[in-house]
């Protein structure tokens, strides 16, 4: 296998977007119409969030949180799909993939995060109602969110770094419809192996505290609305957090199903 040895300024070809006519035109559409539902959905949420005084609550806040990570990971993603079919260029330059692998982690990490913080408090909702108000104050969610953020935008940092300092390529492709992590290892022979301890660490350690921490609520959550006695109120119980769990599910399971296909290639 030759090796390009090249550096970082030239670029990437995303191959991962389809090059035959009539498909381009359908996945653009599919892709276009996905997009501006999510878009829309999300613009609603985070401006009801914000004018309705009545959802000025903790889980509607971290909602709306969600809702602008969605929007920004959909943005980064799909940008390129939509150049690509105005343009036919495939190539994309580098620091526009570094700026979209970078704002693609941060926004999963910190949806992971969020996911974890909305648990948390309908763990308190449902298992401390008492100490619901004193616990999750506005305080505690200002400081979290304010964690959450800066911390998802620092993690990101060093992969950034160490990703901009390979400088030897196997083939400029990526395969995929964006700049993410994975691919884009897959085709460098720089080393690799800091990079690696990184993902190591951060993806595996810190997104299964996450998940576990998200998890451990969800248990603790069902097994109280178990203990109500009343089935009507335990049927209102589920009803709400049965949207909670569904969305969990679908993100890691989606994660999952993302890193494995890069994994396993
Ligand atoms: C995110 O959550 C925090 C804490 O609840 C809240 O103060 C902030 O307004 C939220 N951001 C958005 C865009 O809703």
């Amino acid at each position: 296998m030759s090796s390009i040895n090249q550096s970082m300024i030239e670029g990437f070809r995303l191959k991962g977007i389809s090059d035959v006519p009539d498909l381009q035109v359908l996945i653009f559409l599919l892709v276009l119409l996905t997009y501006l539902i999510s878009l829309i959905g999300n613009l609603t949420i985070v401006l009801l969030v914000c004018l309705d005084l009545h959802l000025h609550t903790p889980m509607y806040f971290f909602l709306a949180n969600l809702s602008v990570i969605d929007i920004l990971s959909s943005t980064t993603t799909l940008n390129m799909i939509f150049v690509i079919f105005s343009t036919h260029n495939h190539t994309v330059s580098t620091v526009t993939c570094m700026t979209q692998l970078y704002i693609f982690c941060t926004a999963t990490g910190n949806e992971s995060a969020i996911l974890a913080a909305i648990g948390f408090d309908r763990y308190v909702a449902i298992c401390r109602p008492l100490h619901y108000h004193t616990v999750m104050s506005r305080r505690l969610c200002g400081l979290l969110a304010s964690v959450i953020w800066v911390s998802g935008f620092i993690e990101m940092v060093p992969i950034i770094v160490l990703i901009s300092r390979f400088t030897c390529y196997i083939s400029k492709e990526i395969d995929h419809y964006f700049c993410d992590m994975l691919p884009i290892r897959d085709i460098t022979c720089s080393d690799t192996s800091l990079l690696d301890l990184y993902i190591l660490i951060y993806g595996n350690v810190i997104l299964f505290m996450l998940l576990f921490l998200t998890i451990a609520s969800y248990i603790f959550i069902i097994t109280s609305i178990l203990r109500i006695s009343s089935s009507t109120g335990r049927r209102k119980a589920f009803y709400t957090c049965s949207s909670h769990i569904m969305v969990v599910s679908i993100f890691y399971s989606s994660l999952v199903l993302l890193r494995s296909n890069c994994i396993c290639k």
